[in-house]
């Protein structure tokens, strides 16, 4: 049985006091919540004080960032490292998010890169997959998300992807409010399922596969009611503690 995983991608959001509030308000929504892993990925500034106020609260909120570099230490300036992450607690990090893709030029060669680092330092890669809006009327949703995984896949073999975590997150779902319809993220989830088992049917029946692209409240009973909709990748609606943790219980109680 996959264990549903919700997780917060608080993008480039925060402030100190907006870190401690969310964190505290958090802590009280999920107190005795199970059946959910919950994570959030503050920008990295805030990771230090996140796992202060997660700690303080006794929570079992797990410690994300979003993104690393491909160095541990040396002269690489302004960069960030899957060490220094995991010495805040840091244990889950968001890579290949349409975002970084887009406005970073990150290759799908490079996210695997990062990938393939991550796991070699023992934190759990989320790596994000999804078509644009352009390449969804082509029809080339599948390809697309074949191509990005295969860049693991082929480089690492498909066991890499044992307890790593992909989200699928169309890029025209993202920020829009316009999420794709829970058949619709059904048919993508079950596809890459297909696509990974054709490599392993035991690392495709065991990886957690996300949804993400304006999940809410409202929205996510119906997506985690999807046999292969594992949990959520949550943007704008993480940044509110009760939506988020209502979005979190709802997975818990769908795969309950
Ligand atoms: P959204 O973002 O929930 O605001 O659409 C999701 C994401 O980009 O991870």
């Amino acid at each position: 049985m996959r264990h549903p995983v919700v997780m917060g991608n608080w993008k480039l959001n925060g402030s100190k006091a907006m870190v401690t509030e969310l964190l505290n308000g958090l802590n009280a929504e999920l107190e005795g919540v199970t059946g959910v892993d919950v994570a959030v990925a503050p920008p990295a500034l805030y990771v230090d004080l996140a796992e202060r106020v997660i700690k303080e609260g006794g929570s079992k909120i797990i410690l994300g960032a979003q993104n690393t570099d491909l160095k541990n230490s040396g002269a690489f300036t302004g960069d960030m490292s899957p060490e220094m992450l995991k010495d805040f607690g840091a244990t889950h990090i968001i890579i290949g998010h349409s975002e970084r893709r887009e406005y970073h030029n990150e290759s799908d060669e490079f996210v695997a890169k990062k990938f393939a680092f991550i796991k070699e330092n023992g934190l759990t890669p989320v790596l994000c997959i999804g078509e644009s809006d352009a390449q969804n009327e082509a029809g080339e949703t599948l390809a697309v998300c074949a191509r990005q995984l295969d860049a693991v896949i082929k480089t690492q073999g498909v066991e890499a992807l044992n307890g790593a975590i992909v989200a699928y997150e169309p890029i025209w779902a993202i920020g829009t409010g316009k999420a794709a319809t829970a058949e619709q993220a059904q048919d993508i989830h079950a596809a890459i399922r297909a696509h990974i088992a054709q490599s392993s049917e035991e690392v495709a029946k065991n990886l957690v596969i996300q949804y993400g692209g304006s999940v809410k409240d409202s929205n996510a009973a119906e997506l985690f009611g999807m046999p292969d909709i594992d949990g959520a990748l949550v943007g704008g609606a993480a940044l509110d503690a009760k939506g988020f943790a209502a979005i979190a219980k709802a997975a818990a109680k769908a795969k309950a």
